[in-house]
């Protein structure tokens, strides 16, 4: 799989977890005396890290667009 396609997976995963992890805490925050706040807090630390690896994977297939575009070089 090469990487713009690779990159059509992991931008979707990307968005989901990301909104899991709002979620957890906006749950924590306003459900927190229904809920076992231990239980959102293990669940966002879970997302979070998987978050993180899934992150770094699209740094990395992106890391080509960054260079070329967020450290341009010099001519001359
Ligand atoms: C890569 C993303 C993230 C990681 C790895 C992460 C990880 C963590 C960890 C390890 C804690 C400490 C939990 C504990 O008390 O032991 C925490 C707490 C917290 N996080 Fe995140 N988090 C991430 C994203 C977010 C986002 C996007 C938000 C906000 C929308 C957020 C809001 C909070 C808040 C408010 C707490 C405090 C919860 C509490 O103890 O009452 N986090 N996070």
């Amino acid at each position: 799989m090469n990487k713009a396609k690779l990159l059509k997976v992991v931008n979707p995963v990307v968005s989901v977890l990301f909104i899991l992890q709002v979620l957890t805490i906006l749950a924590l925050l306003f459900l927190g005396g229904v809920l076992d706040a231990d239980n959102f807090i293990a669940i966002h630390k879970g997302i979070g890290l998987t978050l993180v690896i899934f992150s770094g994977v699209h740094i990395y297939l992106n890391w080509s667009w960054i260079k070329t575009n967020m450290f341009p070089k010099r001519k001359g």
